[in-house]
């Protein structure tokens, strides 16, 4: 019989593995945040790396550029490399760069190069940009969205049936793109498998490892993938509109960037001035921009604390923390007059690091639960986003959570609030 007591949840506390993290984030006064897969607490190291940067400006000016430790002119390949140890890839294969959507337009202009195969695949559970980037590369290439994008349905409005998106898998499909974690209701895909069936099928694919970078491990190159974008604003911690990532396989660093643009251009070259652009043949030939070296500085320290962490011990608290939340809310949270059922898939394998809970009004229960100080999201139609951050969130606060949650309930409080929609969820 599982334990649904306080004094369990402090006593799992107390036992607990990587509690020492926590002082190292800046938890708002009094409030139980469980967004960091929306947006993952400031860290301290992220603060005093983005002074550092700012000493560095403040003293040297330009001469930062390639004077700053490390210099900021190497900066997105420093990051590059940090990040590799995080998703299983070689350093030279990922760089810090633009933001997700950004890096979706760069790697589809890249590889989606139409012909006998026109078509992309990806879901209707993607997170909306994915998707609003992939119509736009289409129409690029002069071809129709309405035809050429293939959406893969899903049979209980939460999950995607990986033997179904194999048996899409047709001839005349060029590329896919697929999440790893889906924002609404956590499922895991397996990517290894889904790009061991695309290759056979000769397709190109990647993933969007937002929800999941920084709370997963992943083994890149071992699964053989040809592209990953991610942001590093969620479990990464790397701070409000913080740089992304990408990932491009090294069998791929012939291929020409769609995009071009002058940081991409050869590294020792680029203040030759050419005209001419050559790309470096690494990720870091598929940047675009100068980048914004306070935000490199956030995601630098917010990765330390994850490196230093480690990737498997994080991942091992994330699924023991989300069973227990999950087993909480069976326990306490599920039957009438609560009716809370949780959209996310039990097994361990099949889900990253937040669990959703689904009922007809949480729209306003997430407004009721925000007022009593618990930081939980609304995603439509009717999901509770609860992440859980190993790093800094503790049982405790998820036991304090289901409390709140049933208060709320029992005292009708949410009844208190609209339905309307606000503009930020
Ligand atoms: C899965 C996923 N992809 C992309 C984005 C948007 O990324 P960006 O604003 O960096 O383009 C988000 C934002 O939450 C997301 O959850």
């Amino acid at each position: 019989m599982f334990d649904i007591s306080e004094s369990y949840a402090k006593e799992l506390d107390r036992s607990m593995e990587l509690s020492e993290y926590r002082d190292g984030f800046y938890i708002p006064e009094g409030v139980i945040y469980l967004l960091g897969n929306s947006l993952g607490l400031m860290c301290k190291k992220a603060e005093s790396n983005v002074e550092k940067v700012m000493m560095e400006w403040r003293e040297m000016g330009i001469k930062g550029w390639l004077g700053g430790d490390p210099p900021w002119f190497y900066y997105a390949e420093k990051l590059g490399e940090k990040a590799s140890r995080l998703v299983g890839a070689k350093a030279e294969e990922v760089v810090c760069t633009g933001t997700t959507t950004v890096n979706i337009h760069q790697l589809v202009s890249t590889f989606y190069k139409p012909k006998k195969k026109t078509k992309i695949m990806a879901d209707v559970l993607n997170f909306p940009t994915d998707i609003y980037a992939l119509r736009s590369q289409i129409e690029i290439k002069g071809l129709d969205p309405e035809k050429e994008l293939l959406l893969i349905e899903s049979d209980d409005s939460r999950t995607l049936d990986e033997e179904k998106i194999v048996e899409m898998m047709s001839e005349k499909v060029n590329l896919i793109l697929l999440p790893s974690v889906l924002y609404r209701s956590g499922q895991l895909l397996d990517m290894e498998y889904l790009t061991k069936e695309a290759h056979k099928r000769d397709i190109l694919i990647g993933f969007d490892c937002s929800h999941s970078v920084g709370v997963v491990p992943h083994q890149f190159d071992d699964w053989n993938l040809d592209f990953a974008v991610w942001c590093s604003y969620k479990y990464m911690n790397g701070g409000p509109g913080s740089p992304a990532f990408l990932y491009i396989n090294e069998r791929h660093f012939d291929k020409e960037p769609g995009l071009a643009g002058w940081f991409g251009y050869v590294k020792k070259k680029q203040f030759d001035m050419l005209l001419d652009f050559r790309s470096e043949k690494s990720a870091g030939g598929l940047q675009i921009s100068s980048p914004s070296i306070p935000g490199f500085a956030m995601v630098d320290g917010a990765l330390d604390v994850l490196l230093d962490a480690g990737i498997d011990n994080i991942r091992k608290k994330s699924e023991a923390m989300t069973s227990y939340l999950m087993d909480l809310v069976d326990g306490v949270l599920s039957e009438p007059p609560y009716n809370f059922h949780i959209g996310t898939p039990r097994d361990i394998n099949k889900r990253g690091g937040h669990v959703a809970l689904e009922r007809e009004d949480t729209y306003r229960i997430n407004l009721a639960s925000y007022n009593r100080s618990v930081v939980t999201d609304f995603r439509p139609p009717n999901v509770l986003r609860l992440a859980i951050s190993p790093l800094y969130n503790t049982y405790h606060e998820l036991w304090q959570t289901v409390d709140h949650l049933k208060e709320i309930i029992d005292s009708e409080e949410h009844l208190e609030y609209s339905m309307d929609r606000a503009a930020v969820t």
